[in-house]
């Protein structure tokens, strides 16, 4: 009986799709309950206690990008702050290694007549900077480049610095999805971009609350994006509606344990390398020729669709993902991988995100499982 509770026990491998909120920044959220109910948008004492969390959680994300707190809107999440951020611009170029919520902004914005350049991707995952000149000559003045710094299917970083140089020589302002980056990757070529979005849940705080984090140019001057919701003046008009004061006490939570979050992926990485060793004779790891997230594996295995092999690992209690969370369930391939690597690979990744709490023990069960099904013993 034992044995098979223990067997069947499960295993999260998709912190990418979410991480599990950190105690922590429960007890953060539970602190905030009794003060937080009220509106922060209120002048009296109990709105000024909710809106003092708000302005805390600000003031710590302005500080670990290094902007003005007036330069971050919060948002309800991720999706939001990348659709704040290039919804209304004027021209966009993108690859199709970036999330939903950027992609099909572009291919509204293209719906309604407005330029939008795709980027050539390279096999090993980033987009090839020697190839955005030439693709976005056609775009206007005020146009926008959106290229994430981790991709959320595969773990590879992209070249920020480069591109936002090429950014620069071609008078784009530059967006970074950096939803996928906090706590996982140097935050540095951050500062080489002009907006950038980032989500609690993915650094173990709250489901529904991110920000659009906007950065001054050399000459002092800030990006004002146009509000895609229409309402009154919070967040300075930028996204109007009442904020959710206890799950923004959590972002903040998850904030400051973030030295910790990394601290915690160091071991991870050799985990992570560890797995894609042992699986070497059988799997072909996405990205692998690119700078990569150290917690991340997207494999593909020869005879194995991605979505069948999630659902067999799952049985065995094992969870993971093909394709970014969003598209799960929707058995379309990878939109990611196609771009990398054609239609053919689309369907076959399966991806792997460790974590802080994933251990040596569970990586040997991973092996020893996958080798018993892709061996079909
Ligand atoms: C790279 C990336 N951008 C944006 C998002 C969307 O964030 P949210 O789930 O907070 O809307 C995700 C979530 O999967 C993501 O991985």
């Amino acid at each position: 009986m034992l044995a098979k509770r223990v067997a069947t026990q499960q295993l999260y491998l998709d912190w990418n799709a979410t991480t599990p909120p950190a105690p922590s920044v429960l007890e953060a959220m539970d602190a905030a309950r009794p003060l937080a109910w009220a509106n922060p948008s209120s002048v009296h004492s109990a709105g000024r206690a909710a809106r003092r969390l708000v302005e805390d959680t600000r003031e710590r994300l302005a500080v670990l990008l290094e902007l003005h707190p007036r330069d971050i809107v919060l948002t309800g999440g991720g999706t939001e702050a990348n659709n704040l951020a290039l919804a209304h611009a004027p021209g966009l170029a993108l690859s199709r290694l970036e999330h939903p919520s950027v992609v099909r902004v572009a291919e509204q914005l293209a719906d309604a007549g407005r330029p939008v350049a795709w980027l050539p991707v390279s096999p090993s995952g980033q987009i090839e900077v020697d190839g955005v000149r030439e693709r976005c000559q056609h775009l206007p003045a005020g146009s926008w480049l959106a290229a994430m710094l981790v991709n959320h299917e595969t773990g590879v970083v992209q070249p920020l610095e480069a591109l936002a140089r090429v950014a620069q020589g071609l008078g784009l302002k530059l967006h970074c999805d950096a939803v996928q980056a906090l706590g996982k990757v140097d935050l540095a070529p951050l500062i080489h971009a002009d907006s950038i979005s980032v989500a609690a849940h993915k650094l173990r705080g709250p489901k529904g609350v991110g920000a659009l984090c906007l950065r001054a140019n050399a000459e002092g001057v800030v990006p004002v994006p146009r509000p895609v919701l229409r309402g009154g003046s919070q967040e300075r008009g930028f996204r109007p509606g009442t904020q959710d004061a206890v799950a923004i006490a959590g972002f903040g939570a998850a904030l400051e344990r973030l030295s910790k979050h990394q601290e915690g992926l160091e071991g991870v990485r050799e985990l992570r390398d560890g797995l894609e060793r042992a699986l070497t004779a059988r799997a072909q790891v996405s990205g692998a020729g690119a700078p990569r997230a150290p917690h991340v594996s997207n494999l593909r295995f020869a005879g194995w669709r991605g979505d069948e092999l999630v659902a067999a690992l799952d049985l065995e209690g094992i969870c993971v993902s093909a394709g970014s969370a969003c598209s799960a369930g929707t058995l379309e391939p990878s939109p990611v991988l196609a771009a990398m690597l054609g239609p053919e690979a689309a369907s076959s990744g399966v991806r792997f995100s460790l974590g802080e709490d994933t251990q040596a023990a569970d990586i040997e069960r991973v092996i020893q499982v996958l080798g018993r099904l892709v061996s079909g013993d």
